[in-house]
């Protein structure tokens, strides 16, 4: 059973765990790098909701309003609940609840295609890149949803 909800602190645990998981199977890879400090500090301000599998965490996103349009800034499914369209559900579940009062932004690394071929899936469009912006010298695409 798939459900959808808002996550609070309550689910910090679950969300560190989930960051945990995907660091040990890349790396601290420049294109997902969530030292403990830095997840820390973006749980205290971010807004989070989360997709559950059997109860379970599978994935869950982090975001924040600007003026102008909702920042997405983490992304993250628990290496067991790939590719069986968790993400996606909880994307159009975002985009139905925030997408029409403003657009959402995101910027993934250039060499991280899984989440290149997610964003444009679902209707991101490129809208520019900045060079080097990444630790290992990666450029950052800027993908916007209308
Ligand atoms: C990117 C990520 C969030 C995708 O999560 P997921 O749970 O596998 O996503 P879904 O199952 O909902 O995939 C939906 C679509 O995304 C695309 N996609 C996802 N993973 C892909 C991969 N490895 N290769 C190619 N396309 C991929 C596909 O279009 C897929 O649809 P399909 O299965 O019908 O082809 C996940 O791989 C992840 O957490 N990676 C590590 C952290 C990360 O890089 N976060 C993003 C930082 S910007």
């Amino acid at each position: 059973m798939m459900n959808i909800e808002k996550l609070t602190s309550i689910h910090k645990p679950a969300m560190r765990a989930l960051v945990e998981a995907v660091h040990q199977e890349q790396g601290l890879l420049a294109q997902f790098y969530w030292p403990n400090d830095l997840l820390g500090a973006e749980l205290a301000t971010a807004e989070a909701v989360g997709v559950f599998s059997n109860g379970h965490l599978a994935g869950f996103i982090l975001y924040r309003e600007l003026d102008r349009a909702w920042e997405i800034s983490l992304v993250a499914s628990h290496p067991k609940f790939r590719r069986q369209g968790l993400m996606e559900q909880l994307f159009l579940h975002l985009i139905a609840a925030k997408g029409h009062q403003r657009e959402l932004w995101l910027e993934v690394h250039e060499e991280n295609v899984a989440a290149q071929k997610l964003y444009e899936k679902l209707g991101f469009k490129e809208v520019r890149r900045r060079p080097r912006y990444y630790k290992d010298g990666g450029s950052a695409i800027l993908y916007t949803r209308l």
